[in-house]
């Protein structure tokens, strides 16, 4: 199993969109998918579930892992299926599991912050929640796990760096978007070096390989327009690399989606948006291939 955070401490820059992409592209190609929903706003729950559905959801969401008391052994009773996506992806031998996030998840976050103050040396233990419950042998059937982090960099999000191998930064190519992106990789490694020094007996984080995949994307005769490339270039460097792909900017493909319960990515392949995020689920796969064990 491999485990995949979207995450950035920007707001709006399509993270979630991009989860859900990337969860159905996989699916559709013969992949064990479960995606979890890390941000109390729910919008990736709800990119796959009717509020109706979800809300009969409630006491099997990921905060019934995360915080603590709920009894459980493991998190497979929290685990969904998705209805309408999983009926789109027909025979493929692939398919799309979720554990939904609970508006109150910010409980997880308060927690956190409660127990480290109060005792330090609880930072570790307090962050492996999710990677533990994810390393049981009850979540061994996937093959990608992908977390939907909420904005900023609480605890949920990191929790899911502690958990992950790959990092993806979703990120539009715009002054105040990119301009964050160097003090989030300095509060990455400021976490990993503080977990791994109250880690006690657990099992050492490492450092998630982190990409950029650029969003919102206004392109001209299908390159980026001339506008946006300056800051495409500033925040891409060998440690950070960018995908080729991208994905370009269309609020009248992307706003009504979450409506039908079927990402994008599962459309017609006469769309250029269909075939762009197509390449970025190859992208990924490939990244995924290559990643030191
Ligand atoms: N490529 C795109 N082109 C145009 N609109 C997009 C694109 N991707 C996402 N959107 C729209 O932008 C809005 C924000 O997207 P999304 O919810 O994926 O961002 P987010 O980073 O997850 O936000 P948050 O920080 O609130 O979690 C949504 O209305 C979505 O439909
Ligand atoms: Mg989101």
């Amino acid at each position: 199993m491999q485990i995949v955070s979207v995450l950035n401490h920007k707001g709006g820059v399509g993270k979630t969109t991009l989860t859900a992409n990337l969860g159905a592209g996989l699916a559709a190609r013969g992949k064990k998918v479960l995606l979890i929903d890390l941000d109390p706003q729910a919008s990736l729950s709800l990119s796959f579930f009717t509020s109706e559905e979800w809300s009969v959801l409630a006491g099997r969401t990921i905060k019934d892992w995360l915080v603590p008391d709920s009894g459980l052994d493991d998190m497979k009773p929290l685990i969904s299926s998705p209805p309408r996506v999983n009926d789109r992806l027909g025979f493929s031998s692939g398919y799309l599991d979720m554990i939904v996030a609970d508006n109150d998840l910010d409980q997880f976050n308060e927690r956190a912050i409660a127990r480290t103050a109060a005792d330090p040396s609880t930072f570790a233990e307090v962050h492996d929640r999710l990677r533990h419950g994810l390393s049981m042998p009850a979540m061994a059937e996937y093959d990608i796990v992908l977390l939907d982090c909420s904005p900023g960099f609480d605890a949920l999000g990191r929790s899911a760096v502690a958990a992950c191998d790959l990092l993806l930064i979703p990120t539009r190519p715009d002054y105040l978007s990119t301009n964050g992106i160097q003090s989030l990789g300095k509060k990455i490694v400021d976490f990993v070096a503080t977990f791994n020094s109250h880690r006690g007996k657990l099992s050492p984080v490492r450092r998630p390989a982190p990409s950029i995949v650029f969003t919102m994307v206004q392109m001209y005769g299908g390159r980026p327009i001339a506008d946006q490339r300056p800051y495409m270039a500033q925040v891409v460097t060998p440690n950070l690399p960018a995908f080729e792909s991208m994905m370009s900017d269309s609020k009248s493909v992307y706003g009504p989606a979450p409506n039908h319960g079927v990402p994008v990515v599962l459309g017609g392949l006469g769309r250029a948006q269909t075939r762009e995020l197509r390449e970025i689920v190859t992208e990924l796969t490939e990244r995924l291939e290559n990643l030191v064990p």
